[in-house]
Parts: C-alpha cells; sequence; structure tokens
C-alpha cells in the first residue's frame, strides 16, 4: 500500500525531491514511524537510513522492510548525534523534534562525516530563528524554504547545507507569502513572540526589527 503524508511531511518530501537525482543516501532522521523515509522510498532507489534511539520503533520499521530491500535500507537505533555514513551527498531530513537537537544532530553529523556535503531538510518543532543563527554561524546557506500548516500548527521548512551560497536570513523571509492572511497573522505573533523574548534577551532586538521590516512590504 502506497504510503500517505500529512501536509508537513508532504512539504518535506516535495523540497527533498529536489535533490534526489544527485543525492546518494536519504535519511530520515529522528524517524519514529518513519512514515516520510517509507514515502521517499517508493520513488527512490538508492541507499536509505532509518535513525531514532528507541529498539522498539526501529524493530517495527525493519519488519517492514522486505528482504530484498535490507542491503539497501539501514535501520539504526542511535541517537542521530552519533550516526555516521560514507556516502558523500546525503539528504538527511530532520523533522518533528525542536530546533536545539536539530542544531546539535546537524553540528555533530558534519563534524563525524567530514568526507560529505550532506544537505538538511529540517522542519522544526519550535526555535527556528534560534536554529537559523546557529546554522548561520556555521557557515550554512539555504536553497528552499517554506511555510506550512498541518492540523492547525504551523512549520517553518528549511533546506540548508554548507554548498548553498544564498545567506540564511535569521526570520527566512523567502518563506512567506505577504499576499496570504494566514502568513502575515502567523508572522505578527512571531513578532509578538520576539518582542517579549527581547526584553529578557536584547540579541532579539534585531528579530522584531526584521519582522516589522517584512511586515511593513505586506
Ligand atoms: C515526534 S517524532 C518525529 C517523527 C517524524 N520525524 C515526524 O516528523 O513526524 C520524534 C522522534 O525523534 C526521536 N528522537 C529523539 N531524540 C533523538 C535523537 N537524539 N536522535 C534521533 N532521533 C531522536 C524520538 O525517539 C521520536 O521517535
Amino acid at each position: 500500500m502506497k504510503q500517505r503524508l500529512g501536509k508537513r511531511l508532504l512539504k518535506v518530501a516535495d523540497f527533498s525531491s529536489k535533490y534526489l537525482a544527485d543525492a546518494e543516501s536519504f535519511v530520515d532522521m529522528c524517524c519514529d514511524h518513519g512514515h516520510l523515509g517509507l514515502f521517499i522510498s517508493e520513488s527512490f532507489s538508492k541507499r536509505m537510513y532509518f535513525v531514532d534511539p528507541v529498539k522498539t520503533i526501529i524493530e517495527k520499521l525493519q519488519d517492514k522492510i522486505s528482504e530484498s530491500e535490507k542491503s539497501r535500507i539501514t535501520c539504526l537505533d542511535i541517537k542521530g548525534q552519533n550516526f555516521t555514513y560514507t556516502e558523500n551527498l546525503p539528504v538527511v531530513a530532520i523533522c518533528g523534534v525542536g530546533g536545539d537537537l536539530i542544531w546539535e544532530i546537524v553540528q555533530s553529523i558534519t563534524h563525524k562525516n567530514p568526507h560529505s556535503s550532506p544537505i538538511f531538510v529540517l522542519a522544526p518543532q519550535n526555535r527556528p530563528v534560534e536554529l537559523r543563527e546557529e546554522l548561520n554561524g556555521q557557515g550554512f546557506g539555504v536553497d528552499q524554504e517554506g511555510l506550512v500548516k498541518d492540523n492547525g500548527k504551523y512549520y517553518e521548512i528549511m533546506c540548508v547545507a554548507e554548498v548553498f551560497e544564498k545567506p540564511l536570513s535569521l526570520i527566512g523571509e523567502s518563506a512567506f507569502d505577504l499576499n496570504d492572511n494566514s502568513h502575515l497573522s502567523y508572522l505578527k505573533k512571531k513578532r509578538e513572540h520576539y518582542d517579549f523574548k527581547s526584553r529578557k534577551f536584547p540579541e532579539f532586538k534585531k528579530v522584531v526589527q526584521m519582522y516589522d521590516a517584512l511586515l511593513g512590504k505586506s
């Protein structure tokens, strides 16, 4: 049976598809049910990894993979911070966990696999601005970005890599459609959040100014 995805993971799969022709592997990091990787594996026939530290999750996934696919598809019950691989160009999707954990995993992967230039497709559950700040400081650039509403919640999705030349803006301007009222109300809420945060952490004042500049164009 074909794997079905909700709007958030469908957007992640859609963004990932741009890189899969050249990629040598796809990684469903923090995979849980593995829906994303299973969906991608229907059209991607190169190497795949499912990574999650919970043993029972990985055992269930292994049962879903046919014997003939087991040499191509590897399921690992490890933390993402310990993930190593041999390919030069993997696409690594990290979704459904917080921005701080995503940053930890991205950093570990880049340090532990210096032979490779991974493309990361990231959909943090929270702290997208703080995540972009860390990525920026480490020299990551951005390609595609988007905002998706799924089950009443908004998700910022970003495709980043050290090889991308376009600089990452802290607020992810290119993710937003200023003609879409739902995007405008999301941006206003984010502005309020960072305005509140900047009272304790003045370094976030620049983020508020960026939201003001973007909202001023609407
Ligand atoms: C909410 S699920 C996300 C599932 C799927 N990626 C999605 O977006 O729908 C979060 C998963 O992250 C896994 N996880 C937690 N810490 C992790 C880590 N350090 N490395 C890899 N996976 C981790 C959890 O075990 C859990 O299965």
